[in-house]
């Protein structure tokens, strides 16, 4: 068995490390290994930021989180595991040469005591599905009713509360797409057609968002800004861009909250736990975060989810999937930077 990580080594873990999801797919972590010390640093790409969809970053610091966790995943793959986390401010470190870069954090790497970790098979083969979900079966609630086991997670599977929430999310998301500053971002990261340089490398391509070939021709002119604002004024468009039948058609939705001082990279950690464990049950999911995003939707959550109690008010909302298995299909590969695009040469520092 190996006791060392050699640099190539390390391309072939980070191949799979990319595979962690991100906010908009903007894959804000990049990446550097130091062979001699065994060491693994973590970098916040802030040119990946998402400031308008995300002011406070803490989808920024969710996506790092998940990152990690991908990595952490990836190493115990090949019997390695991450020592103490070491967060590092940001500039004061070495700078890299891409100045948008900063140091996030960093940790040894040292041989497993233990087997691999059990959530590092999900981890080759998680995506988000953004598409209708099968009637759930007697065999589908139990496995969404075992989830309960993760800390932090409650479950909505009542119809009714199902479809309050669609609605709640249709209406939040949709008020967030009619600002121009929020549509001019998300257009940013729209990858409509396969000649756009981003199709299949970062961003949100048609085929992730489970639209056809034939869709996606029309949705990249309704989705211009000037078009965009003039639909959108049209009585039904919301129905048109936020559609309510895959939201709806979800078997359960599934609440990630965390006590008060857990940070947004942990959150992120635990985050992608969940769903990849909602993977390894052989179920698909998808976030939902303007629910999380929105005032007046983190009222209703909190009802639906009957978190109302004085102690249920000390918690924060990390984020809330849909989940269900997948009609009619399996879920698209989103597409991501090259293991090159996402290392760091350190020893470049400027
Ligand atoms: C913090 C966070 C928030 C996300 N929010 C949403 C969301 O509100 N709606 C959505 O459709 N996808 C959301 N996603 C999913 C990402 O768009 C998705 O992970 C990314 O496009 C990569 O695709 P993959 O999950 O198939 O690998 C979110 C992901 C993360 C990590």
């Amino acid at each position: 068995m190996k006791k060392k990580v050699t640099s190539s080594d390390f391309l072939e873990i980070l191949d799979e490390a990319r595979r962690s999801p991100s906010a908009h797919n903007a894959q804000p972590a990049c990446w550097s290994w130091n062979e001699a010390d065994q060491e693994v640093t973590l970098w916040s790409d802030e040119s990946r930021r998402l400031p308008i969809a995300d002011p406070k970053g803490r989808d920024h610091e969710i996506s790092l989180g998940a990152a990690w966790e991908g990595m952490s995943l990836a190493f115990s793959r090949r019997g390695f595991s991450l020592g103490r986390w070491q967060r590092l401010e940001g500039r004061s470190a070495a700078v890299a040469p891409q100045a948008s870069r900063v140091p996030f954090g960093r940790s040894k790497v040292s041989v497993a005591e233990g087997p691999a970790d059990s959530l590092a098979e999900s981890a080759l083969t998680r995506r988000s599905w953004r598409g209708r979900f099968c009637p759930p079966d007697a065999g589908t609630r139990d496995k969404i009713s075992s989830l309960t086991k993760f800390p932090g997670v409650k479950i909505l599977s009542d119809v009714s509360g199902i479809e309050r929430l669609a609605r709640d999310y249709r209406r939040a998301e949709f008020a967030c797409m009619k600002r121009a500053d929020y549509f001019a971002e998300l257009f940013h990261w729209m990858r409509f057609r396969r000649s756009h340089r981003g199709y299949g490398v970062d961003g949100l391509s048609a085929a992730t968002l489970g639209i056809s070939s034939f869709e996606a021709f029309f949705a990249q002119f309704m989705m211009q800004p000037f078009l965009f604002r003039l639909i959108s004024r049209l009585p039904g468009a919301a129905a048109l861009f936020v559609p309510l039948p895959p939201l709806q058609s979800a078997a359960a939705f599934v609440l990630l909250s965390a006590e008060l001082d857990v940070t947004p990279f942990e959150q992120g950690r635990r985050f992608y736990r969940l769903w990849l464990q909602i993977d390894q049950l052989g179920l698909h999911a998808c976030p939902l975060s303007a629910l999380v995003d929105n005032p007046t939707s983190i009222a209703l959550v909190r009802q639906e989810f009957g978190l109302s109690g004085s102690q249920e008010n000390a918690v924060q909302l990390t984020n809330i999937l849909r989940v269900g298995v997948a009609l009619g299909g399996v879920p698209a590969d989103a597409g991501r930077l090259s293991t090159t695009q996402l290392l760091v040469q350190e020893g470049d520092s400027a």
